[in-house]
């Protein structure tokens, strides 16, 4: 078995960001219930100041950034300067007021002014320590402030990453797998390592709940969810056309049984987490 290729996270986030942005519209209308839970979880109110960690593009911050208001502060970060860069553009272009983003590392990064809330959309998976991480996020936080994030359940529960996989493996030098516990998409899949590192790094009242969420796609943006922007996106990224062709062909007979009347009904199971700092 091989590893997905998610252990440089700098140079992987590099590289994905850029096919992040090239699909943005897509990611975004896909997943904006899922920015609306984690922001409506941190409950953040006029005039406070919220950081939203792996912010990407920017959607979540632009989410808390309307509970903010122009006086308070919603504060995006990330490693992928693609991401930051179209962030930065999309906030000047919708004339957003009371939002920054940064490009940094989140894990280490050390922030000057304290938050009231800590947010998250699928970006604190990719962490190298996480309990490193989670712990400089607490002191990024004022006492008694509030960390809300999304992350993946496993790829069982997700058929959208693990269909394609499967399908792609026979045409694939070895099977690739989900490494548990190292840093990548399904690092959280388990909540008791959640439990676990959250409460290692001094996190408080920690509350793991289900949030299963709705993701209609047409059969055209299945298959770029699955070979572009999926987990067999790094592993193609070298591959021939012959290949590719093979790849495409048997994730496209594999996935028809969810596609009715042009329209796949897939569902995006995640954990949203809680907790006080
Ligand atoms: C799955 S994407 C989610 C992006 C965004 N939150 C969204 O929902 O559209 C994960 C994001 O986390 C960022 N990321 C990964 N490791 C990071 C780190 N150590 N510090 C800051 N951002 C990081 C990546 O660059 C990427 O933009």
């Amino acid at each position: 078995m091989t590893a997905t290729p998610e252990r440089d996270m700098a140079a992987y986030w590099d590289r994905a960001g850029r096919v992040w942005v090239e699909h943005q519209a897509l990611l975004d209308r896909i997943m904006a219930p899922i920015a609306e839970a984690v922001v409506d979880a941190a409950g953040p109110v006029n005039g406070e100041r919220v950081l939203d960690v792996g912010c990407g593009s920017g959607a979540t911050t632009f989410a808390a950034a309307w509970r903010t208001g122009p006086e308070g502060h919603a504060v995006g970060v990330d490693i992928s300067g693609a991401l930051v860069e179209l962030a930065r553009r999309r906030a000047g272009e919708d004339g957003i007021e009371g939002v920054e983003f940064l490009l940094a590392d989140a894990q280490v990064h050390a922030f000057e002014t304290p938050f009231d809330a800590i947010v998250s959309r699928f970006g604190v998976m990719f962490f190298p320590d996480p309990v490193a991480a989670f712990a400089n996020l607490r002191r990024a936080i004022k006492p008694g402030g509030r960390l809300a994030f999304a992350a993946w359940r496993s790829p069982e529960e997700n058929p959208l990453s693990l269909v394609p996989l499967k399908a792609a493996a026979p045409f694939l030098p070895s099977m690739p797998a989900f490494e548990k516990d190292a840093p990548g998409r399904f690092a959280f899949a388990d909540p008791e390592r959640v439990r676990t590192i959250l409460e290692a790094s001094g996190w408080r009242d920690i509350q793991i709940a289900p949030l299963d969420v709705a993701s209609p796609l047409t059969a055209d943006e299945l298959m770029t969810m699955s070979l572009r922007v999926g987990p067999l996106n790094p592993i193609l990224k070298d591959a021939d056309a012959a290949l590719r062709g093979k790849v495409a062909a048997a994730v496209k007979e594999a996935l028809e049984p969810y596609v009715t009347k042009g329209v796949a009904e897939m569902t995006s199971a995640c954990w949203l987490v809680t907790a006080e700092g």
